[in-house]
């Protein structure tokens, strides 16, 4: 499996058959080394409405039929638009060809040009024996242990960036308490607002015994 960062929390995650991407805000994000129209997608996951989530999806998925996976009121919004959307709930989980797609809770905020969009969520993503848990956007909650306690978090991608979410203290402490093989930051230096520095987590991280890698924007790991 690879995993690669197109910067702030847009991920696109290839597995040996399926390409699946996650929050693609690829052409209104100024660091992103992409556009919508040239990424490969046969399933979109979006955690919650905001535009820096919900980002391209609609465009990538008109383009590439892929199908989007999302939480049930944001899908219900999709298909208004003429999409066709997976919708879930939180602490659902359900299998894809890909592999399994479990949404947690997420303290944030869902809308999308004032409609609401349901609950914001994470997502946990199980595919050829890894599981990936993207946070979403998120404050620091104390739940964050039972998921670690419940499931053998490989990579951990969460946000860093503060004032919209967890800042660098509280990402530190989610690591601490969900205990991943590896913590990649996201949400950060997209907006002055969010403006952090992403090795300062690292260290801060190593300082209390966890792993932690910053992904170049474009970067591809495998895992
Ligand atoms: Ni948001
Ligand atoms: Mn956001």
């Amino acid at each position: 499996m690879k995993l690669k960062y197109f910067a702030h929390s847009a991920f696109l995650v290839t597995t040996g058959k399926y390409r699946i991407l996650i929050d693609p805000f690829l052409d209104g994000n100024p660091n992103s080394p992409v556009k919508s129209s040239e990424v490969p997608a046969d399933f979109i996951i979006v955690t919650h409405g905001h535009g820096d989530h919900l980002g391209d999806t609609m465009k990538i998925a008109k383009r590439t039929d892929a199908q989007i996976i999302c939480i049930y009121e944001l899908a219900n919004y999709l298909a208004k638009n003429g999409l066709k959307a997976h919708g879930m709930e939180i602490g659902g989980s359900c299998t894809f060809p890909f592999g399994r797609v479990k949404f947690t809770q997420a303290l944030h905020g869902s809308e999308v040009g004032g409609i609401y969009t349901g609950p914001p969520a994470g997502v946990l993503l199980t595919a050829e024996n890894k599981t990936l848990y993207h946070t979403g956007d998120t404050g620091l909650f104390g739940d964050m242990k039972l998921i670690g306690e419940m499931n053998a978090i490989d990579v951990l991608m969460l946000p860093i960036g503060d004032y919209y979410t967890m800042g660098i203290d509280d990402a530190v402490k989610a690591v601490e308490f969900i205990g991943p093989k590896l913590a990649i930051p996201m949400h950060y230096n997209t907006f002055p607002l969010i403006k952090t520095d992403p090795e300062a987590f690292i260290a801060q991280l190593m300082a209390v015994g966890k792993r932690g890698r910053v992904l170049n924007f474009g970067e591809e790991i495998e895992l």
